[in-house]
């Protein structure tokens, strides 16, 4: 008989209240859990609509798994700034003959200094008195001062050095010479091999300063990596907000990559942090914030966004607020207004046992003029020539060079990273131990470079992983 158990506890129904039971099979053990004599429709609804509730509830969130935190908030930052490579609070210059008398001495004494560790295949000779030896062959080191082609199509070298001037012929017959003095620009400091004739010298050989092949280097002891950025050019009309915000989440560790973006603990800026003004005729128009001030703002906002554990080094580049001629100090706190290591353009600082030479690279603009192989498309091409010669601007005059009584574009050190920007374009090589890198760009193609035919490469990020000497470059166009 229905409702047994429920008579026997004299617990009595309603009819509708019967009805209700029945149809939705509610068992007698939650109509006796109700302790009542008597049991209506609605105590029997309230049951099921109970059960329903429970049933929609929400399972209680499991706690969310701690993320591991990134390997680089793990250590603190190695990084030593080279002072004495840095122009940034010496800059003593007032432009005067004996400031450029000076200049050329240190360079021509700095470079020589390197050059006169070659092997001693003939004595060595000073331009004084040179014509003396005629018949013999001596090496010499000088500063070729001209070049030009002969009527036969030699090359006849004007060269000087701290003793006197003299010329040196290159014939074009032997080609292996004449091919290298083709690749000279002004002013290089070489060393030439040859033979003198009374009123000039035959060059046999020439020679840059050049890097020491195979020198003895360092390993990074930790597993961690940087990110090499430049010409970001905030304030610019054409600058990717949307891309540099990928690059932003990614570096905050949101979305794919985590891994190695946590191992990230510097972020390396080689120039170009605005776009500025006034840097070339009708800017105003290209420009989405005018005030200078509030376009440095926007890079400490960026700053502000990225993890407090990276350190930042910026250097200038020509559209920021120093001096435009080379070398150029450093950014001023005032202007940057952010917590930033500031280091002068060019310099030199060691972060993770790596000796880095930062430079905006502005003087590519006079190298891609001076040799036809140069081109804006192979920034790295340009920067091979600035190892070669131990020097990141040698022709005097093709870019604004301040003549201080230290040249400091000679690269006196040997770096194992060497990152430029300025030309837009991403580049990337190895020479002779030391890894090349050009960080392209944030900034869209401008009129300009279309009027140029120079197309660049924006929104493309150079990593490099110090322990695993790996370089990747990450694509936020994507
Ligand atoms: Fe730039
Ligand atoms: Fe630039």
């Amino acid at each position: 008989m229905a409702f047994e158990g429920l008579k026997k506890k004299g617990i009595r129904l309603s009819l509708d209240a019967e009805e209700f039971i029945a149809k939705n099979s509610l068992p007698e053990e939650e109509i006796i859990a109700l302790e009542k004599h008597f049991v209506n429709l609605e105590d029997v609804q309230e049951i099921v609509s109970r059960k329903r509730e429970e049933k929609n509830k929400p399972e209680a969130e499991a706690p969310a798994p701690s993320s591991p935190r990134p390997l680089a908030s793990e250590y603190e930052p190695e990084l030593r700034v080279r002072e004495d490579s840095d122009v940034t609070g010496k800059s003593r210059t007032e432009g005067g003959v004996e400031d450029f008398v000076s200049y050329f001495r240190n360079r021509y004494e700095s470079l020589s200094a390197l050059l006169k560790t070659y092997s001693g295949k003939y004595p060595e000779a000073d331009l004084e008195g040179i014509a003396k030896l005629a018949g013999q062959k001596a090496r010499i080191v000088v500063m070729v001062t001209e070049f030009r082609e002969t009527k036969k199509g030699n090359m006849l070298l004007q060269v000087e050095d701290l003793t006197g001037q003299f010329k040196v012929v290159v014939s074009r017959r032997d080609e292996k010479v004449f091919e290298k003095a083709m690749n000279l620009v002004k002013d290089d400091v070489i060393l030439i091999y040859g033979k003198i004739a009374p009123a000039f010298m035959i060059a046999e050989d020439l020679e840059w300063p050049d890097m020491r092949v195979g020198r003895e280097k360092k390993d990074a002891e930790r597993d961690l990596a940087a990110v090499y950025l430049s010409d970001l050019h905030f304030g610019s009309k054409e600058f990717l907000g949307e891309y540099f915000n990928r690059f932003l989440d990614w570096i905050n560790l949101k979305g794919s990559g985590q891994e190695l973006a946590g191992k990230v603990k510097y972020v390396f800026v080689a120039g170009d942090l605005v776009d500025g003004i006034g840097i070339y005729p009708n800017q105003e128009k290209d420009l989405e914030e005018p005030d200078v001030f509030k376009q440095y703002a926007l890079f400490a906002d960026f700053v502000e966004e990225l993890p407090d554990y990276i350190k930042v080094v910026v250097s200038p580049g020509n559209h920021d607020a120093v001096r435009r001629a080379e070398p150029m100090p450093a950014l001023s706190k005032e202007i940057l207004g952010c917590d930033v290591t500031s280091v002068g353009s060019p310099s030199m600082f060691c972060a993770e046992n790596q000796e880095h030479l930062i430079y905006h690279g502005t003087s590519a603009d006079s190298w891609i003029s001076s040799l036809p192989h140069l081109s804006y498309d192979h920034p790295e091409k340009v920067m091979v020539e600035c190892l070669r010669r131990r020097h990141l601007s040698p022709s005097f005059g093709g870019n604004a060079v301040v003549p201080e009584k230290l040249d400091y574009m000679v690269i006196k050190r040997e770096p194992d990273i060497v990152h430029f920007g300025h030309v837009h374009k991403n580049g990337y090589s190895n020479y002779r131990g030391s890894l090349i890198i050009n960080s392209g760009t944030f900034q869209d193609i401008t009129d300009f470079q279309k009027k140029q035919g120079h197309i660049p490469t924006p929104a493309k990020v150079p990593i490099y992983e110090f322990m695993g000497k790996k370089l990747r470059t990450l694509d936020f166009t994507r």
